[in-house]
């Protein structure tokens, strides 16, 4: 069996899609959805990053800023911005990018941001509200995973769903999501004993560690769904995930690529978060 391709290109494309018309909807009402992105430092990963967001948001429709701060900012004015923006009609969400100088405690600078701003989903706040199932903001590569998932018309209900990484923006609200939906969640992480074991059984896998190959083929339950959040690159320097793709593909029912899966769907539900906090703002 070779698996069904999950195209995180085409599914985000649809999306955004969605967002201008929603956007549009908006505008004409005078309100126009605004991101602003703080970056903080020249870290190289981290301006292609919020590059990409800022464009993003332009081709559909947001209006979007964003804001350079040297690394060595002081963290009581990077709160004084923040502070700023939460009171900025003009502003619907807030990201700070991550990782931030390490100097800054990043838990108290993303708690500095309101949570009805928060596009990112990673204040405690957010987290909370998805742990208990209130209305929030949800992560946005863990929500782009759900999207992939609901596009293929997957019930989750009853399912057996493994997750291979606890981070706290990917591994565990991914766990308290397919909960949401009803899966049998198993949270698996580094010090799991039998990770293949855990793994054979699963209806779904969603690998987020950041290692190569920590998924192969010999893992795998013929026609599972398969979902790669990895990013990495091989012994080439070509981008490549956390699965063995050329293996899985061969076992899996369905199968996300890296790249052209997760990663645009992640930019796609920023999108996705920013709008609805302007919706939510304007209601
Ligand atoms: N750094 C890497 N990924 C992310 C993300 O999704 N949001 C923020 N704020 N920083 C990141």
């Amino acid at each position: 069996m070779t698996a069904s391709l999950i195209d995180g290109n085409a599914l985000s494309k649809t999306i955004r899609a969605e967002v201008a018309v929603r956007s549009a909807a908006l505008r004409q009402r005078g309100i126009t959805p605004g991101l602003a992105v703080i970056l903080v430092g020249d870290d190289p990963a981290s301006q292609v990053y919020v590059k990409h967001k800022v464009n993003d948001s332009h081709e559909a429709g947001l209006h979007s800023l964003l804001e350079r701060y040297p690394a060595t900012m002081a963290q009581a004015d990077l709160l004084g911005r923040i502070r700023a923006l939460n009171a900025d009609p003009l502003i619907h969400g807030i990201l700070v990018q991550l990782p931030l100088p390490r100097h800054m405690d990043a838990n108290e600078v993303i708690e500095t941001i309101s949570p009805v701003k928060d596009v990112d989903g990673f204040h405690v706040a957010s987290a909370g509200a998805l742990m208990i199932g209130r209305p929030g903001f949800w992560p946005c590569t863990p929500y782009g995973c759900m999207k992939m998932l609901e596009s293929i018309g997957y019930e989750l209900r009853g399912k057996h769903a493994v997750v291979i990484g606890r981070s706290n923006i990917v591994g565990k609200p991914m766990a308290m999501m397919l909960l949401q939906k009803n899966a049998t969640v198993t949270l698996c992480h580094s010090a799991t004993r039998d990770l293949k074991a855990m793994t054979l059984q699963a209806d779904v896998v969603v690998a987020a560690v950041g290692k190569r190959n920590i998924l192969t083929a010999d893992m795998v339950k013929p026609g599972a769904v398969v979902i790669d959040v990895g990013m990495n690159r091989n012994d080439e320097g070509k981008l490549c995930g956390d699965v063995d793709f050329a293996g899985v593909r061969e076992v899996a029912g369905w199968i996300t690529p890296v790249p052209g899966g997760v990663g645009p769907m992640t930019r796609a539900m920023l999108l996705v978060n920013t709008l609805e906090a302007a919706e939510r703002a304007a209601a």
